[in-house]
């Protein structure tokens, strides 16, 4: 029986091993983890992730071949592949600091293997790293070897939040990369056979281990590009009078270019797309790539910009002042069918309005007030050291108020934004809603969710992104 230990129980090793203990009832999986909370949660009925279709593959699976367990040394002593799923946040601070990925708990989780490993191990790369972060790990194992064979494998995982399940059962493809030696190619194929049981073998690629690493940032920076791509354009479908969706929909059409991730919004978040471009940039600038890390770096800058431009959008059709107004911020995960906040656009968002002195109340069927709260105190970064978390400020608290309802959250609003595009904004009853708002009663669409010409019917002042105009916010002034 082969035995696989995942160390990290997050987003990734989570959902992974779960459908790799579903797909392979000959295979002991263990997922481990220090945090006894979250070693807890996966092993209670409220698991510490939401995703749809994960508390099925886990109830099929716990106390059978998948274990969750605190006991990381025991477990990594017993198994034959190790896959090493930790945190790799931005640096903080020192040489690369808001750039370069923070390989602290991959050190560690490293220097761990080397001393608890008795036996031969296959040691997987499954959290995004840096290219070239195989060959110091590999320094690291070796030089403590006591004998140990040692083959470090890249298999960064492309499953998107939201429909991991799915994506997970049902992969593009598998990318595994390892060395060109015997016994590199020989681990290659033991980790390709656990894929195998399920996932058609021509959608298992491999490759070298630099190729494997650089792919995976390289996929998500062409990612975030086309979002960035389609939301420079729409701020140029407001000022013309062209519709978004329309561009969108035909630009699509060309089957070189495709009809996916070209949903115009008011950004991209989430834990993945900055943090691996900004790596990327550091990368570029390492080998003195200067253009390259630029044209990058745009990337960034356009998200950013995005997100402001609503934001002032927010203000302008105001009346350029949010003051003594209360804002109903719909959805704050940083996409649908998810709880995941991290990098979320509705961060940058809240404290823009935030920072106009209005008073907010924010609805998202998924995120905790607590969770919210943290997240609008933390400074950028934070999240990923909860170790330095500062005390939430008192005039925040105040004007933040969190409810587990869309119609509670507008009750007496100047004013709506749409930040998720969860589905039940689609069905809410905007009738009753705009009978119980301030008037004018203005409503924002970050993710354009809603029906825009229904909503004007009712009376609504509605701003959807990339699309014409509002007669009203037409005539107030030009937002740059
Ligand atoms: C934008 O175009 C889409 C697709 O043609 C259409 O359904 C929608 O009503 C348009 N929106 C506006 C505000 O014109
Ligand atoms: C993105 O656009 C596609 C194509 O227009 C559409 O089918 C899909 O529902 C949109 N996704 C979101 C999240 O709005």
């Amino acid at each position: 029986m082969v035995k696989i230990c995942c160390i990290g129980a997050g987003y990734v090793g989570g959902p992974t091993m779960a459908v790799i203990a579903l797909k392979c009832p000959a295979v002991e999986v263990v997922v481990v983890d220090i945090s006894v909370a979250r070693i807890n949660a996966w092993n209670s009925d409220q698991l510490p992730i939401y995703e749809p279709g994960l508390d099925d593959v886990v109830r099929q699976c716990r106390g059978k071949n998948l274990f969750f367990s605190t006991d990381v040394e025991k477990h990594v002593f017993e198994a034959d592949i190790i896959f090493v799923s930790v945190n790799t946040p931005t640096k903080t601070s020192g040489l690369g600091a808001g750039k370069a990925a923070d390989l602290t708990y991959w050190e560690s989780a490293a220097r761990m293997i080397a001393d608890v490993s008795k036996s031969d191990k296959i040691v997987v790369e499954k959290s995004t790293v840096p290219v070239k972060t195989a060959e110091a790990i590999e320094k690291i194992l070796t030089h403590n070897s006591k004998g140990i064979n040692y083959q470090i494998l890249s298999n960064p995982e492309f499953l998107a939040e939201g429909t991991a399940i799915q994506d997970l059962f049902n992969p593009d493809r598998v990318l595994i990369g390892g060395r060109k030696t015997p016994e590199g190619q020989k681990a290659v194929q033991a980790l390709k056979a656990v894929y195998t049981q399920w996932v058609p073998e021509d959608r298992v690629i491999t490759t070298n281990l630099w190729s494997a690493e650089l792919t995976k940032l390289a996929a998500n920076a062409i990612l975030a590009k086309r979002i960035s791509s389609i939301n420079s354009i729409s701020a140029l479908c407001e000022a013309t009078g062209a519709n978004i969706t329309e561009v969108a929909y035909s630009v699509g059409k060309d089957s070189r270019i495709g009809p996916k991730f070209l949903n115009a919004s008011v950004g991209f978040g989430g834990s993945c797309f900055q943090k691996d471009i900004l790596n990327l940039v550091y990368i570029c600038e390492c080998y003195g790539f200067l253009e390259a890390a630029n044209y990058w770096k745009t990337v960034i800058k356009i998200n950013d910009y995005q997100k402001s431009r609503f934001v002032n959008r927010v203000v302008a059709s105001m009346f350029n002042t949010l003051s003594g107004k209360k804002i109903a911020v719909l959805g704050f995960a940083f996409k649908k069918d998810t709880g995941d906040t991290r990098e979320t656009p509705a961060i940058d968002v809240c404290k823009g309005l935030l920072a106009d002195k209005a008073s907010i109340s924010i609805y998202d069927p998924q995120v905790t007030e607590d969770q919210i709260q943290r997240d609008l105190t933390m400074n950028k970064f934070d999240w990923d050291h909860p170790i330095h978390l500062q005390p939430m400020s008192p005039t925040t608290v105040k004007k933040v108020s969190v409810t587990w309802d869309a119609y509670e959250a507008t009750k007496g609003a100047h004013g709506i934004c749409i930040l998720t595009e969860w589905d039940e904004f689609k069905g809410l009853d905007y009738q009753k809603i705009y009978d119980n708002m301030q008037k004018p009663a203005f409503l924002f669409d970050g993710r354009n969710v809603v029906d825009v010409e229904k909503l004007r019917e009712i009376g609504f002042v509605v701003y959807s992104i990339g699309k014409p105009l509002d007669t009203w916010l037409g005539v107030m002034p030009a937002v740059v």
